[in-house]
Parts: C-alpha cells; sequence; structure tokens
C-alpha cells in the first residue's frame, strides 16, 4: 500500500521533471527540498484531515505549502511544522538533505519507525519536537553532531535501549526532553557537560544507578525531572551550591535513599520540590524554612520521621503540601496555618497527633485536605472539628477519617458550617467520635456533594427527612452509628446513589468494604494527583495516559476535575 503511494508519487514527480517544464515556466523548479518534502509525503501512508494532500503537491511552490516556512534568501525550507496533524507514517532516508532546516516540529502525530542516520545532515538544526509519536529504536547517538540543536523533544516515543553519552556533544542543548520512552541503563555522566541545559527531563523511563552528580554542576539547570525511574542512591550533600537558578527538582516515584541534604536551602528560587515515593528517611530539614520561593513540596511516601518543622510556616508562597504516608510525630505546626496560599495539604497515613485548631480557618484557598484514612495505624488528631472550616469556601476535599475529633456540640455544628463550602464534594467523617445528631441542615449542602461517609462516628438521633435533599449522593455511608427510628422516605430522591450503608446501626459487616473503598480512593487519588502533575509539566500532553487511570473510579474523576479546575 505505502509502496503503490510512493511509486505512483514519484512516477508524478518524474512527469513533473521531464514533461511539465515545456508547458508551465512555474513549475519547472522543483527544488531538491520540494523533491525532499514529496519524498516525506509518499512515506505518509494516513491524514485523516488531508492537511497536505492538495498543499503539498508539485502544482504549487514549495514555498505556499502547509506547515513550510521558506527562506527566500537561499531558496531553502527553513523550517517544517506539521505539529497536531494526526499524520501516520516513516522518516525517509532523503530528509537528511534538508540541509538549512533550523525548526522542525512533528509533534503529536503518529510517525513510526527508527530516525533515519541521513538527519545527521541537518546541521542547522536548532528545534526538533517529535514527541507523541511511535518513533522506536535507540536515541540516535548521532544527536550528539547536531552542534547548533538547542531543543530536543522526544517525550512520548517507544525509544528504547540508553541513553548516548555522546547526547553530550550536542553542547548547545538548553532543553532536552526525553520523558515517555522505554530507556534503561545508567544517566550517563557525560550529560554534565551539557553546560547550556536549562531543562532536563528524563521522567517516566525506566532508568536504573544512581543521578550522576555531573548533573549537579550544570549551572544554568532550572528544572531537573528523573520522576517515575529506578534510579537508586543518595543526593549529594553540596547538591544546590552549584544551583543557583533550580526552579524544580521532580524525584517522585524512585528509590533514592538518605536524608535530605541541607544544601537545598541553597537552591533559593526552587519552585517545585518533589521527592515523594522514595525511600528517604530521617528528618525533614529545618533548613526547608527558607526555600520562600517554594510553590510544591511533596515529601509523601518515603520513611521521614521526626515532626513537620515548624520553619515550613515561612513557606509563604506554598501552594500544595505532600508530607503523607511518612513517620511523622508530633502535631501540624501551627505556623502550617498561617499559609494563607495552601490549596492542598496532604497529611494522611503519619502518626500525628494534637489538634486540628480554628487557625485552619485562615486558608481559605484550601481546596483538598486529606489527613487520613486509615482505623488502626496513622494520625489521631483530638479534640473538636473547628466549626472555621466553613471559611474555606474553595473546600472540595476534606477527609478526616479514622481520628479521634469529635464535636463542639450535640447538634454538630461544624457540618451546618460546612454548608458553606459550596463546591464540597467528599467528606468524608467516618471513625471519630462526633457524639452528636445529624443536623436538619445537611439539606443546605451544596448539590455538589457526591460523597459522603459518617460511618461509625456514634452519630445517635434519627436520620433527618432533608439527607434526601442531597440529590447528587453517589455514596452515602452511615453505617455503625446509634441511628433509632426508620429511613426517611425521601431517601428515595437520591437518584444517583450507588452505594448505600446505612443505618443497621446494629449490624456489622458493612463498614469492611467501606474502610476498603475508601484506601482505593485514596490510593487512586495519590496516583491522580501524579498523573495531574505530570500533565501539566507535558502542557497537557500526559492527559491521555491520563484519562485511563481517571476511568478507575468514579471519585477520582471528581478529584482530577477539581484539581484541573
Ligand atoms: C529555475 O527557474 C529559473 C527561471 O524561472 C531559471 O533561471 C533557473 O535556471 C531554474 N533553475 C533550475 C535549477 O532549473
Ligand atoms: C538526497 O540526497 C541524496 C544524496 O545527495 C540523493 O541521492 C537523493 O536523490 C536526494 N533525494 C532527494 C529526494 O532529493
Ligand atoms: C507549530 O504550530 C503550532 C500550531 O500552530 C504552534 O503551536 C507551535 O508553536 C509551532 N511550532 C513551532 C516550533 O513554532
Ligand atoms: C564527542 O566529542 C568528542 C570531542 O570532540 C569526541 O572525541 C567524541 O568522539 C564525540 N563523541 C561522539 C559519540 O560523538
Ligand atoms: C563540578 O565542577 C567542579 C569544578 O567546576 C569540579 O571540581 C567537580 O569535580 C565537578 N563535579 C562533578 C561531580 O562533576
Ligand atoms: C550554601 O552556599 C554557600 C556558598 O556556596 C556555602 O558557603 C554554604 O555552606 C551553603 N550552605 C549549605 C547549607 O550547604
Ligand atoms: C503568623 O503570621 C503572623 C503575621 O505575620 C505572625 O505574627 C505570627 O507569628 C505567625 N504565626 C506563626 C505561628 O508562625
Ligand atoms: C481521643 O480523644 C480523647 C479526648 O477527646 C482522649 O481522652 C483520648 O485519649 C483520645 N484517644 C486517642 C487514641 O488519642
Ligand atoms: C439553610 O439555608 C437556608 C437558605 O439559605 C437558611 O434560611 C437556613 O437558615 C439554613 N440553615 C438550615 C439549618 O437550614
Ligand atoms: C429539600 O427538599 C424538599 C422536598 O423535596 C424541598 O421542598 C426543599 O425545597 C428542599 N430544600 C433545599 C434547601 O434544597
Amino acid at each position: 500500500m505505502e509502496k503503490a503511494l510512493r511509486s505512483f508519487l514519484l512516477t508524478l514527480l518524474l512527469l513533473f521533471h521531464y514533461v511539465m517544464p515545456t508547458s508551465a515556466m512555474t513549475r519547472t523548479n522543483v527544488s531538491t527540498d520540494q523533491l525532499t518534502l514529496l519524498s516525506l509525503k509518499s512515506q505518509i501512508s494516513s491524514d485523516p484531515f488531508h492537511y497536505l494532500d492538495e498543499s503539498w503537491s508539485p502544482a504549487t511552490y514549495v514555498c505556499h505549502w502547509v506547515g513550510v516556512t521558506y527562506d527566500y534568501r537561499h531558496q531553502r525550507v527553513k523550517s517544517l511544522n506539521l505539529s497536531n496533524m494526526i499524520l501516520t507514517g516513516t522518516i525517509p532516508r532523503d530528509f537528511g538533505n534538508l540541509t538549512f532546516l533550523v525548526s522542525h516540529d512533528l509533534r503529536r502525530n503518529k510517525f513510526h519507525g527508527n530516525l533515519p542516520q541521513e538527519m545527521v545532515h541537518l546541521r542547522q538544526l536548532k528545534f526538533l519536537d517529535l514527541s507523541l509519536n511511535k518513533f522506536s529504536g535507540e536515541v540516535p547517538s548521532w544527536f550528539g553532531f547536531l552542534d547548533q540543536l538547542q531543543y530536543l523533544y522526544l517525550r512520548y516515543n517507544s525509544f528504547t535501549g540508553s541513553i548516548p553519552p555522546s547526547l553530550s556533544n550536542a553542547s548547545r542543548l538548553e532543553t532536552l526532553v526525553i520523558s515517555a520512552n522505554l530507556l534503561e541503563g545508567n544517566i550517563p555522566e557525560e550529560i554534565g557537560n551539557l553546560h547550556n541545559l536549562k531543562y532536563l527531563s528524563m521522567e517516566i523511563n525506566q532508568l536504573t544507578g544512581s543521578i550522576p552528580f555531573t548533573i549537579f554542576n550544570i549551572s544554568r539547570i532550572e528544572v531537573i525531572a528523573f520522576t517515575d525511574n529506578r534510579l537508586s542512591g543518595d543526593l549529594p550533600n553540596g547538591l544546590c551550591n552549584r544551583l543557583p537558578l533550580l526552579k524544580g527538582l521532580h524525584l517522585t516515584g524512585n528509590k533514592l535513599h538518605g536524608h535530605m541534604p541541607t544544601s537545598l536551602s541553597n537552591c533559593s528560587q526552587l519552585q517545585i520540590l518533589d521527592l515523594s515515593g522514595n525511600e528517604f528517611d530521617r528528618r525533614i530539614r529545618t533548613e526547608i524554612g527558607r526555600l520562600s520561593n517554594l510553590q510544591e513540596l511533596y515529601l509523601g511516601s518515603n520513611h521521614f520521621t521526626g515532626i513537620i518543622p515548624q520553619e515550613i510556616g515561612n513557606l509563604v508562597n506554598l501552594v500544595e503540601l505532600g508530607v503523607e504516608s511518612n513517620q511523622i510525630t508530633g502535631s501540624i505546626p501551627i505556623s502550617i496555618f498561617n499559609i494563607s496560599s495552601l490549596q492542598i495539604v496532604l497529611l494522611r497515613e503519619n502518626n500525628l497527633k494534637g489538634s486540628l485548631p480554628r487557625e485552619i480557618g485562615h486558608l481559605t484557598k484550601m481546596q483538598l485536605l486529606y489527613l487520613d484514612e486509615n482505623r488502626f495505624t496513622g494520625n489521631k488528631l483530638s479534640g473538636l472539628i473547628p466549626n472555621s472550616l466553613g471559611y474555606l469556601t474553595h473546600l472540595h476535599f476534606l477527609n478526616l477519617w479514622g481520628n479521634n475529633l469529635t464535636s463542639s456540640d450535640s447538634s454538630l455544628s461544624f457540618l451546618t458550617s460546612l454548608t458553606n463550602c459550596r463546591r464540597l464534594t467528599v467528606l468524608s467523617l467516618s471513625l471519630n467520635p462526633l457524639n452528636g445528631m445529624l443536623p436538619v441542615s445537611v439539606r443546605n449542602f451544596s448539590k455538589s456533594l457526591v460523597n459522603f461517609y459518617a460511618a461509625a462516628c456514634n452519630i445517635n438521633g434519627q436520620i433527618p427527612n432533608e439527607v434526601g435533599n442531597l440529590t447528587n449522593l453517589i455514596d452515602l455511608d452511615l453505617s455503625n452509628n446509634n441511628f433509632i427510628g426508620s429511613i426517611p422516605t425521601s431517601i428515595h430522591n437520591l437518584r444517583n446513589l450507588q452505594g448505600m450503608s446505612f443505618p443497621c446501626n446494629k449490624l456489622t459487616g458493612f463498614i469492611g468494604d467501606h474502610i476498603r473503598k475508601l484506601q482505593h480512593l485514596g490510593r487512586v487519588k495519590a496516583r491522580a494527583l501524579r498523573v495531574k502533575k505530570r500533565g501539566r509539566r507535558e502542557e497537557g500532553e500526559g492527559e491521555e495516559e491520563g484519562k485511563k487511570e481517571e476511568d478507575q473510579a468514579s471519585s477520582v474523576k471528581i478529584i482530577m476535575d477539581f484539581r484541573r479546575g
């Protein structure tokens, strides 16, 4: 099929070359570049939106072709932009004849096969984006000869093998993105020779070995991203002493260990520090409080011990804080409640004690507050659930599961306060000794409320009829309480309800399911956060991948939506 198309086009070309000159002057000059592009076109087996069908024709001059920028002075093709055309095909060997090509953007197509070695002749190339295709084979070592190359994007392809050390000969590289491939082996030390590098991403591969310390010598580097590989070893002590411009350090999902280097405090420009999902241990360094530009701090799923240093309160620009799944003790430092920019706080699965202070009401931008999910291990915050939660009008997700929190009064007035949170979607209070009655004000919860869990909360009295007003509820768990009376008939209004567990308050057997469900939710949510974060870094291009996970649970969709919003 491809062959047939190709030979047809070649015949066409020959026709033009030999026959047309006599008939049409304007068509006599079929430049090499035009031939090369026609050769490329002949390798394209599918062009569903007909971008090239008509435009790329020998009958029109190449400077008018879609996606082609022409250098009139040299009469050569200067740049190609075929991004987002969903073309299927391969790159022909002739492609290397486009020797004036400066920029080639092939992002989001379905090109496959190897990159032909002849591309080494593209010595003017400054910008090459092959992301979101299906290229395979090894990352070519001849990239190292492209000595003008400044931007190289290969993310979301199927490149295999290891990273060629020769890549480090492309010494003008400023951006190197080879994330989301199937690369393995070590990161070559030579990468540290790329002294112009500002953005380095090798995320979502299977790289092993330790991070070569040479990378921490690239003084211009702004972003280092190795998320989701199998890297081990520790971080060098003087990590930040040579990286004054570092803005993002993304190391999530590896096997790095050791303690957090004190020198981190010297990365004063740092905005994102993501060390979650590793094996770091010992205390969270107090020096972290000096990273005053920090916006995202993720330390979750490690082996950190000790307390959350109160110096974290100095991070006045912090938006997202994740310290979940460690062995953190002590109480939540009150200084955290001074960080009015906070939107996400994940503290679940630690050994936190103490209270949830009234000052939480200062965090008016809060969207997600995740304090626990496990009955037997994890945090045990005590004391009152503050009514000031009602000031958190952006709150989407509140999980206080399995703590030791109670209400200041038997009418559970904190619930009435929470009805102010008009975006509240998931509310989980299960396994806290609330000791009161469900107030009729539950009818004032926003229609956004989808998951409401208040199992084993020692709630008594009747289930108010007004529960029937929560018409968008999908999952409701009021099991293992002390409700009396009958189930209100208004429950029939809850047409979306899929999971229901109540009142049956003298019965057991329901709760286990719900614990499992919520734990699942927690895990999926953590993944959703990761996918989302990754997606954002990949300018939304990880979305397809994120979508798969999104389907796993409807709750995740809620969280994803909220994270997007
Ligand atoms: C291209 O066409 C111009 C006239 O339009 C002619 O002068 C020139 O020789 C042609 N070049 C080639 C390579 O055919
Ligand atoms: C590309 O260059 C090679 C070698 O110079 C040549 O053989 C080939 O015909 C050229 N291809 C096109 C499409 O011009
Ligand atoms: C290619 O075109 C797309 C869509 O117009 C644009 O967003 C992108 O920046 C272009 N690429 C380059 C390298 O200019
Ligand atoms: C990289 O450059 C060095 C010095 O010019 C050279 O010795 C080496 O062979 C090059 N490596 C590759 C694979 O290009
Ligand atoms: C970093 O650079 C310094 C000199 O600039 C050198 O002494 C040191 O060995 C380099 N470290 C690494 C790990 O490459
Ligand atoms: C921060 O950098 C300065 C200058 O390089 C150095 O003297 C100091 O020891 C560093 N601090 C830490 C904690 O590494
Ligand atoms: C909170 O901020 C205020 C005003 O900046 C300051 O006076 C207070 O000491 C801070 N509280 C804590 C616990 O950091
Ligand atoms: C729960 O809180 C009560 C006081 O509200 C306290 O007496 C009790 O010791 C706490 N239990 C745990 C396990 O922290
Ligand atoms: C609920 O909302 C209505 C209307 O906003 C208000 O009048 C009422 O006081 C609220 N509280 C309760 C308990 O229903
Ligand atoms: C609650 O439901 C009742 C009965 O359907 C309805 O009359 C009332 O307006 C609803 N109240 C709110 C606050 O939605």
